[in-house]
């Protein structure tokens, strides 16, 4: 096994343990001092992981709700299909409410729930177990997507690269392994560049450290570095200098949910990276499984934002409150960045450019 692989093995985000009693996952609000796995079990618990970021990052956030439901439901003691579906359904419907932007929850919820109706006339017994498969195959599933992407995502490296200089490549929050199944979405290309053999010095790669969270600092700069790339991290005001001095030469962000005209929700900040982008003539790709393609909704303006503890930006990361008493913050946790900002959608079926609901039906989404 090489070292890449190594690495993703011991930073699998998400697991069903072999007694599938529970779901594992790490809990990423330690990282990066602490790679530390816990086991939720209860519903309470597995609310409480996706609302705190224990686990988060759209596709982790799908596969962990999946899980989640497969676990709650092999202990319902109902022994009628109907009086299982019901409780089924409850249970689904609370975690629906944990975190209202990234559509992989509701996505993945969806799925399951769709899986649950087609099993109707099966015993309770298979049922369960049949819940458990839907759960592993869209964990599979989220592998072979983000691979996809990686290649589409390495032939844009390929063309900018010039012999003997790093490439420089700018992401925005955490769209890592750490917040999928394997390759992450917008590092997918530089770990599947590896694959390809090029060597962790091939890219330098500037990571924004993503106020107010830091999912940045924390967790992408850590993954990248761990799996060998060049890593430097730096503050989100520090973009535009970074772009200005010719440093960046592409950058690839996630999504939480593109709507269908392209407008893309992601991790606050990620529109202003893209204007700033635009100005500088930087090709700013978003990467985006088909799963947070919402076809059903518009455009960005129907979005829901989540707003988050004020105290995030007040004083989570100080010893003491760095924002005097009384005063207000603002704390959205995702911006849209405007389609128009915006070079291409890379999914899994390949790159989409505008007009992008023509690009998605013809990849046939939606
Ligand atoms: O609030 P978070 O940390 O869950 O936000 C995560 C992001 O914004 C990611 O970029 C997005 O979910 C894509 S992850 C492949």
């Amino acid at each position: 096994m090489n070292s890449v692989e190594e690495f993703f093995n011991r930073v699998i985000t998400v697991k069903l343990p072999d007694d599938r009693e529970s779901v594992d996952i790490i809990d990423q609000t330690l990282l990066p001092n602490e790679i530390k796995r816990i086991n939720v079990s209860t519903k309470e618990a597995m609310w409480d992981a996706i609302k705190k970021l224990r686990v988060r990052g759209a596709p982790a956030i799908g596969v962990f709700a999946a899980m989640s439901m497969a676990v709650l439901a092999s202990e319902y003691s109902e022994n009628d299909y109907d009086s299982f579906r019901k409780h089924y359904r409850e249970d689904s419907d609370y975690l629906a409410t944990s975190r209202p932007t990234a559509v992989n929850l509701f996505w993945a919820l969806n799925r399951m729930s769709s899986k649950l109706d087609t099993l109707s006339d099966k015993s309770i017994g298979v049922i369960k177990d049949a819940l458990f498969d839907e759960a592993l195959a869209i964990q599979e599933e989220d592998i072979q997507i983000s691979r996809n992407i990686g290649e589409i995502g390495f032939g844009l490296l390929q063309d900018l690269k010039q012999d003997g200089e790093p490439l420089g490549i700018e992401t925005h929050c955490n769209a890592g392994t750490l917040a999928t199944a394997k390759y992450g979405t917008a590092t997918a290309p530089m770990y599947i560049a590896l694959e390809h053999g090029w060597a962790g010095s091939d890219m330098h790669v500037y990571c924004d450290e993503t106020r107010p969270l830091l999912q940045g600092a924390r967790l992408t700069s850590f993954e990248l570095s761990n799996a060998g790339i060049t890593t430097t991290v730096n503050c989100d005001n520090m973009a535009s200098i970074l772009m200005k001095q010719g440093k960046i030469k592409i950058i690839f962000v996630g999504c939480d949910r593109v709507a269908a005209n392209g407008d893309a929700a992601n991790k606050i900040g990620t529109s202003g990276l893209a204007i700033i982008a635009k100005h500088y003539e930087v090709p700013f790709y978003v990467c985006a499984p088909s799963s947070t393609i919402d076809m059903a909704t518009p455009t960005g303006d129907q979005i829901p934002i989540e707003m988050r503890d004020p105290d995030e930006i007040r004083s989570m990361w100080y010893e003491k409150p760095m924002v005097a008493d009384g005063i207000d913050c603002f704390n959205p946790a995702f911006d849209v960045t405007d389609h128009d900002m915006i070079t291409g959608i890379i999914t899994e079926k390949g790159l989409c450019q505008a007009p992008y609901d023509k690009a998605f039906r013809d990849q046939g989404i939606g």
